[in-house]
């Protein structure tokens, strides 16, 4: 009732809207009306409320909001369970042990800050409280384990998309999955599996968007190869429209690879890349990889040509472009 009530104040912002209207439209009585803008208020929401004119929505909480989340939110499946937290250790954690009891596809964990945010390689992830987005997407698709890249590079492109969209950045992708403003790192993405029999039986999507840090949110060693969308962009993200966005786009590409595979992900993704046709360097169990990527195979893995004409797959590590 709470997201019907924002998106008839969303729908036209500024304008009184009658206690008498609201219930009204919202087939409930008066006090059930006042009950709700009272949950609101208390989660963030400023109502003027004039005796003659109604209810006025004055600003919107800075914190995460579930309700203003939801009452955008155009998926079918993909964030209706949203479980939104204010300090975690990591969403990723709590996405495993929501698992454990029994979480559907879909599901959603979101917290304003972690304690022990994870990146790739072992890597801590930096989530300071309220400035990202640090949200966990429990899927369970029907594709085996070695396919499971395929599912990163994916993400790597609903995100890329939707950043695009809500935040005009010029935004691309550096193999296998880092979002990169002006060779700067804004976002990654950690998938995380757990399988039987070559079946997997489910992935957590990990995803961190540093969507409104400053500069000062930055630990020294950060500052050279990290970037927040608001530092390049100048402006404050909306960061419920671009979850909608991302939720919304990873939705329709994740029903795209099911009914037709990988091959119109792979040709999205090398729109998007970065990485492509340029010289790299990438350390591997191998050893150093140096070289031209030249493509991506299809299995996510990237083609790397060598100076001495040998061709290699690089299927995990990190790329630094020369
Ligand atoms: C990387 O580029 O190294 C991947 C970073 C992934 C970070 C996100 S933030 C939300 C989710 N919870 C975590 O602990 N990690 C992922």
């Amino acid at each position: 009732m709470n997201e019907r009530i924002l998106e008839l104040f969303q729908a036209q912002p500024e304008v009184y809207v009658s206690g008498e209207e609201l219930s009204r439209r919202l087939g409930c009585s008066r006090t059930a009306i006042w009950k709700h803008i009272r949950e609101l208020r208390e989660a963030g929401y400023e109502f003027e409320a004039s005796p003659r004119k109604g209810y006025r929505l004055l600003k919107k909480p800075a914190k995460l909001s579930a309700a203003e989340l939801l009452s955008g939110l155009a998926t079918q499946t993909m964030g209706h369970k949203l479980h939104i937290y204010d300090e975690v250790d990591s969403t990723q954690l709590v996405a495993h042990a929501l698992i454990a009891q029994g979480a559907s596809e879909g599901t959603l964990v979101l917290a304003e800050s972690q304690t022990a945010g994870r990146g790739r390689m072992g890597r801590k992830w930096h989530s300071p409280p309220g400035k990202g987005i640090w949200m966990s997407l429990v899927l369970k698709p029907l594709i085996p384990v070695y396919f499971m890249p395929q599912l990163t590079l994916l993400t790597a492109v609903a995100l890329c998309r939707s950043i695009q969209q809500v935040c005009g950045a010029d935004i691309g992708i550096k193999w296998p999955n880092d979002l990169l403003i002006g060779g700067k790192k804004v976002s990654g993405i950690l998938l995380e599996s757990s399988g039987e029999d070559e079946r997997l039986k489910y992935v957590i999507a990990g995803i961190g968007i540093s969507a409104n840090l400053l500069a000062a949110d930055y630990p020294e060693e950060l500052r050279g190869i990290a970037t927040s969308l608001a530092i390049e962009t100048g402006a404050e993200v909306r960061r419920e429209k671009l979850i909608q966005a991302f939720l919304l786009e990873f939705e329709e590409l994740y029903r795209l690879y099911h009914e037709k595979g990988f091959a119109p992900i792979k040709l999205l993704w090398e729109a998007l890349s970065v990485s492509l046709h340029r010289p790299i360097r990438t350390t591997t169990g191998q050893g150093v990889i140096e070289g031209m990527a030249e493509a991506i195979d299809d299995s996510g893995a990237l083609i790397v040509l060598t100076p001495s004409g040998e061709r290699i797959n690089v299927y995990s590590g990190d790329v630094e472009h020369a």
